[in-house]
């Protein structure tokens, strides 16, 4: 098994959405493949006629600075955009546009900075732009106009100043490349019934605006925005009202947006596409549409979307106790997910998308509905992005567990959000929540605030806080917020104010200390605790928890990395009062020493938990005589905590091991799923060494009884299991069972897999099971079976199914296979640019791969480097990829020599990836060596 597992498995639970709803639409497609940059980008960062700055460059001039002045603040624009989804004579996708946008004066100045970036300006008598006053009054004559690369400012001089309190109106004409970049105003591609169909497409976030049309493009600088669209007769832009016109001879149709709220650059979005639509009204008389591919809605692929959004709807209507702002033009689309439509403004981010893919529909739809409410406040600069993004992330939840109460949404939280914090959050290399505003600024530095650490962690952060102060607490404070804030901007503390003041209006709720001084702990410094507590004596102390036992933590923190901690928590089967641990230690108060104590009770709290020995054996007898006793997600809580604590070497390993002996008894997706990811670490390290084979055996005995359980419930296969989940656990039954040779699997997957070689029209096999199949049968296989799904993968329109191929084909033992498959990577014919670095990642996980991949990709790593190296995100993923592996000192010397041979060329953007990549190979040379024996031991005593 080990990391193809791993990949299949997580596409399954894509698949799962798929096969769900069959949501094949095509804009999560080219984000999630066409991240990298288009190659025409540099041509425009020169494309204008710009003159030299008249001034020696002297750094400290207004225009090197990454933030606007608050000189000017903009009312709104009038922007009209015309994509072409033709090339035009050069071979290029453009649009052009006109754009003006209304300012007042704050503060007089003879300068104006707005954003532009790639675009083509037309020149007005020599200058980039043309400025006159408003109610009579003259504007000052342009002195000179340039483009500020490196700050993408569009700079103005004047001859004269502007008034304070005066308005004028700067108006532009432009034109720009409708690139497949997903940056601003860009393209993308679908096929359908063989055709190629470009729609025109945005994505603002987080500084992309100025991309599409010049504009002050930061979150506070609010404006209403008139848009209009101007587009091919027969394709729509996502509104209701629309003309059609003829424009030099072209007809064609504009669409006029109805004026926007005040709102953020950000926030802007439109379409311009062929897609159809359904809709349907809400009780309330919210429209709701959902947009997609003809095919997809004529396949009634929508129908679901469009259910679940009335709920989902209402509830956060109730839940925000405000009704949707949009009234009646709410609408969605698909893509893989969905997101709300208003009038020519949504957002979609790709990070957002990136995120969401993973998850179920109810989350998306309740993501994109959430959107609107979220967005009321928006953030006054991007170091408070957490707020927004992990308060999403948090109530997303809620609306889709609203929506489908069977579904264990809540609970999936520890998976996606809270685990996935902890991962980085308990390296020394991890930030706080939220930064300082002047630590933020270049747009590199603003992207990169969408992470985890934004998205998981503030989530699990919020979680806890609306969990310590009850959910009506939090509910109220955070309404009166949005009432105050609506359409404006805030700050973070604004919301702790009025959680504040809902305690204080709320008898009964009692805090040792104010919301901000609790949550600054949890906001200001970065990482969390592992709570210990020694049922011998009642101590409960706290340490900040950091995965390298030996890691320095340079960062300082005010608060010396200690926090409040709201600990939850049970006695034998009783809940008991929360306590609060203030200082390193505190004591609970244990009458019956000898019961066992479970803390972090529902896992309602951002911490890890140990105890001491007697406790965890307790602990374990527990959930071997009746893990039900234990709440569900404690049960996965108990797998991560302690094999993490095992791997900073607080606890033994052989005890984190021992967490997996009930699994035998466990029928439940969170524990299963949790227990896994800490497996595959496990596979990784060991797969090539003599503990393989007693692993192997271990896992294979915990694993019968659940393949045998699915195999009873879905009628020996042939029917999907009916819970939500199960069909989750079903996948991992599955898969890990024919991973460790679970009696009957592969004869399962080998026949499904002939079946279809037979009959290769017609795909037996389920969906939701495709991934896993796929890659058992071409594992078993030989030529044949790889040459079919091969065949398969370049016939797929499908562009789920695609990725499920194209992982599958890594999973040949056939070292030829890969060595071909790999030289494929570097022939955009046969594996697209975009797909060959983790094309590469799937073979370099598979055990024999791995070295071949490694080879191969030092081999060529000129031809890597100059095609990947600038495009941060796929290139610095090759790089773990390829090494993830690694645990042996030649390994490490292998990489140490790598870095050196290549130090010339260098590594672009994937250098943290290497330096992460050598340290984490020093560290697990070190933990092998302690302990490698224990864990043979263990395996071999256990499988016997
Ligand atoms: C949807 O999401 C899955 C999962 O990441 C991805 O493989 C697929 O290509 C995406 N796009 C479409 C159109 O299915
Ligand atoms: C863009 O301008 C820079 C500096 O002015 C120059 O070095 C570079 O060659 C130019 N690129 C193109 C494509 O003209
Ligand atoms: C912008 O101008 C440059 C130089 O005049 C030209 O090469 C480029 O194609 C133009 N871009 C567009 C989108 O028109
Ligand atoms: C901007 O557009 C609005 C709506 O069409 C219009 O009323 C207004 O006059 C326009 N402003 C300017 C300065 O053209
Ligand atoms: C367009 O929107 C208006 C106002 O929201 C509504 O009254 C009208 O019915 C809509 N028209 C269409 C064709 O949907």
């Amino acid at each position: 098994m080990g990391k193809g597992y791993y990949i299949s498995r997580h596409l399954a639970t894509a698949a799962m959405v798929l096969a769900a709803i069959a949501l094949l639409t095509i804009i999560a497609l080219s984000v999630v493949y066409n991240r990298e940059k288009s190659k025409n980008a540099a041509k425009f960062t020169n494309a204008t006629t710009s003159p030299v700055p008249p001034t020696q460059k002297t750094p400290n001039e207004p225009w090197d600075k990454y933030r606007l002045p608050d000189t000017l603040s903009p009312e709104y624009y009038n922007v009209t955009l015309w994509p072409r989804l033709v090339k035009n004579a050069n071979g290029m996708y453009i649009f052009t546009g006109i754009s003006g946008v209304m300012f007042t004066c704050v503060k007089k100045t003879d300068l104006i900075l707005i954003h532009s970036n790639k675009l083509n300006l037309t020149l007005f008598k020599g200058h980039h732009a043309k400025l006159t006053g408003q109610s009579g009054v003259t504007a000052p004559a342009i002195k000179t106009t340039w483009f500020q690369m490196e700050t993408q400012y569009l700079v103005i001089q004047l001859e004269g100043k502007l008034k304070p309190g005066k308005s004028y109106w700067l108006y532009t004409e432009f034109t720009g490349e409708l690139a497949d970049d997903l940056e601003g105003f860009y393209r993308s591609e679908y096929m359908e019934d063989g055709e190629k169909k470009i729609i025109a497409i945005t994505q603002m976030q987080a500084t992309y605006a100025r991309k599409a049309f010049p504009c002050f493009d930061e979150p506070g600088m609010k404006a209403v925005f008139h848009i209009t669209l101007i587009h091919d007769r027969g394709t729509t832009a996502l509104s209701n009202k629309t003309e059609k016109v003829t424009i030099d001879g072209t007809a064609v149709t504009r669409t006029i947006f109805a004026p926007t709220k005040k709102m953020s650059t950000y926030l802007i979005a439109f379409v311009v596409s062929d897609f159809k639509y359904i809709s349907a009204k809400d009780k309330k008389g919210v429209l709701v549409r959902i947009w997609a591919r003809k095919k997809a809605i004529e396949d009634g692929q929508g129908d679901y979307a469009l259910k679940i959004t009335q709920p989902i709807l209402e509830f956060f209507e109730k839940y925000y106790n405000t009704s949707y702002p949009l009234s009646k033009s709410g609408m969605t689309m698909i893509k893989n997910k969905t997101e709300p439509w208003k009038t020519g403004v949504l957002s979609l981010t790709e990070r957002r998308l990136f995120y969401t893919i993973r998850r179920r529909l109810p989350m998306a739809t309740s993501r994109g509905v959430l959107f609107w409410f979220g967005n009321l406040v928006t953030l006054k600069w991007w170091n408070d992005l957490w707020l927004n993004e992990g308060f999403a992330s948090y109530v997303e939840y809620l609306g889709a567990d609203y929506a489908e109460p069977t579904w264990d949404m809540k609970d999936q939280t520890i998976l996606y959000d809270l685990q996935r914090a902890f991962a980085v959050d308990s390296l020394t290399s991890s930030h706080p929540l939220s930064r300082k505003e002047e630590e933020v600024n270049t747009p590199s530095e603003i992207s990169e605030m969408f992470n985890t650490i934004s998205y998981s962690k503030g989530a699990a952060v919020l979680k806890m806080l609306s969990e310590f102060l009850t959910e009506p607490v939090f509910a109220k404070g955070l309404s009166n917020y949005l009432k105050q804030f609506a359409f404006g901007s805030s700050v973070y503390t604004d919301l702790w104010d009025h959680l504040q003041k809902a305690v204080d209006q709320t008898p009964g709720v009692k805090l040792p200390y104010s919301v901000h001084e609790i949550m600054n702990r949890w906001i200001l410094q970065m990482g969390f605790p592992v709570i210990t507590i020694d049922t011998r004596t009642g101590n409960v102390s706290q340490k900040h928890f950091l995965l390298e036992p030996e890691a320095v933590v340079d960062r300082k923190s005010e608060f010396n990395y200690e926090w409040f901690v709201p600990i939850k928590w049970m006695k034998k089967q009783q809940v008991q009062d929360q306590l609060w641990l203030l200082q390193k230690s505190g004591t609970l108060n244990l009458v019956n020493k000898n019961e066992w104590v479970l803390a972090n009770l529902h896992v309602s709290g951002y911490f890890r938990v140990n105890y001491d020995l007697g406790n965890w054996e307790r602990l374990l007898s527990q959930l071997e005589s009746g893990h039900q006793v234990i709440p569900v997600v404690n049960r996965a809580q108990i797998l991560d905590d302690a094999f993490n604590l095992a791997r900073a070497s607080i606890i033994n390993i052989t005890l984190a091991l021992r967490t997996t002996k009930y699994l035998l008894h466990e029928r439940k997706y969170i524990p299963w799923e949790a227990a896994l990811r800490n497996l595959n670490y496990f596979f990784q390290l060991f797969d090539r060494s003599e503990v393989y084979g007693a692993m192997q055996a271990y896992l294979k005995k915990q694993v019968k009884p659940l393949f045998e359980y699915f195999g009873n419930i879905s009628s020996n296969w042939t029917a999907v299991p009916s819970g939500h989940t199960d069909q989750f656990t079903q996948i991992i039954a599955l898969s890990l069972a024919c991973s460790t040779g679970v009696e009957g699997c592969r004869e399962l997957t080998r026949n499904w897999f002939k079946k279809w070689m037979q009959n290769p029209h017609n795909n037996v096999i389920h969906p939701n099971l495709r991934s896993t199949v796929y890659c058992n049968a071409i594992a078993a296989g030989g030529a044949e079976e790889w040459n079919f799904g091969w065949q398969m993968f370049q016939k797929a329109t499908v562009a789920a199914e695609a990725v499920k191929l194209r992982s599958a084909l890594a999973c040949t033992k056939v070292p030829w296979l890969l060595n071909r498959y790999l030289e494929y990577t570097m022939n955009p014919e046969k594996i697209r640019k975009q797909d060959a670095t983790s094309t590469i990642g799937y073979i370099a996980s598979n055990i024999i791969g791995q070295s071949l991949a490694w080879d191969f990709v030092r081999a060529n790593w000129d031809y890597f480097f100059k095609m990947y190296g600038t495009g941060s995100f796929s290139f610095s993923r090759l790089i773990s990829d390829i090494t993830y592996r690694f645990c042996t000192p030649f390994e490490l010397s292998q990489l140490k020599r790598f870095q050196k041979d290549n130090a010339e060329t260098g590594f672009g953007s994937g250098t943290r990836a290497l330096q992460q990549a050598i340290e984490k190979t020093t560290a697990k040379i070190k933990w092998l060596a302690e302990n490698k024996e224990p864990v043979h031991q263990w395996f071999l005593s256990e499988s016997a």
